[in-house]
């Protein structure tokens, strides 16, 4: 059975005080819940060590935004998986749209990215997703097959397994437009059978593919209901405990539901 997760994505938010303010809160509600749904957090690097610290024995899981996938050297500016490791990171996004678009990340830049992190044992969230413009033109199914095939070449089935993908629609980011729950049924399932395809159908079974972009605590339950959306990539709504508290929420009863 394939995982459901949640994960907050805070981008360039929180500095160390209101990470504290943030995720104390968080762990209180959470603590002793055995959900079924895995949480996971993402804060920006300088937030990891003390992220690490509150969360430890909580089974919220940590994740990074970004990494390099040398692991030491003169590269500066740059986080080795290595690091990432020692302060206890088991995901981290990859490929993001806005990694891609600001600093000009290809598939194949993210395709090295994401082997290094499987070698290092960091499950990678890896995104993909149209812009508008490409979704107008009809491009939608094309734009996602050379992407998922980009990043994902050359992976063994065993590393495919340790992959989460995230489908996120550029368009649906930051903008309060989500993607209708059949868009994102559309997208993901055409991702899934894609992914059967390049490997095989348990490895695709398994996969766990996120949807984000503009996921709310009102829109949360009707996307993660749909049968190829197995979690959410969460921005803005990830950022107040409240609404992820109750998007938490939405994913724990969308995957009761599945499993009934
Ligand atoms: P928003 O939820 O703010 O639209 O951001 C989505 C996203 O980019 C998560 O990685």
């Amino acid at each position: 059975m394939r995982k459901m997760i949640i994960a907050g994505n805070w981008k360039m938010n929180k500095d160390i005080k209101e990470t504290f303010e943030f995720l104390l809160p968080l762990k209180n509600n959470l603590i002793g819940q055995n959900l079924s749904v895995e949480v996971v957090v993402c804060p920006p690097f300088t937030s990891l060590f003390v992220a690490f610290e509150i969360l430890k024995e909580t089974g919220i899981k940590l994740g990074a935004q970004n990494m390099f996938y040398e692991v030491e050297g003169a590269f500066t500016g740059e986080i080795s998986p290595k690091m990432l490791k020692s302060v206890k990171c088991e995901y981290v996004i990859l490929g993001h749209s806005e990694r891609r678009r600001y600093f000009g990340e290809t598939d194949e830049f993210v395709n090295r990215k994401v082997k290094r992190a499987i070698e290092f044992d960091l499950k990678p969230i890896v995104c993909v997703g149209e812009t508008l413009e490409e979704r107008e033109r009809g491009d939608t199914f094309k734009v996602l097959e050379k992407q998922v095939r980009g990043v994902l070449d050359g992976l063994t089935y065993d590393e495919m397994s340790k992959v989460v993908i995230a489908y996120e629609p550029v368009w649906a980011i930051g903008t309060g437009r989500n993607a209708t729950p059949e868009q994102a049924q559309e997208a993901q399932k055409f991702i899934r059978e894609l992914v059967a395809g390049l490997f095989n159908r348990d490895v695709a079974l398994n996969l766990t593919i996120q949807y984000g972009g503009s996921v709310t605590p009102e829109n949360a339950y009707s996307l993660l209901s749909q049968p190829d959306v197995d979690g959410a990539l969460v921005g803005g709504a990830s950022l107040k405990v409240d609404s992820f508290l109750k998007i938490i929420k939405a994913g724990e009863t969308a995957l009761i539901e599945k499993r009934n």
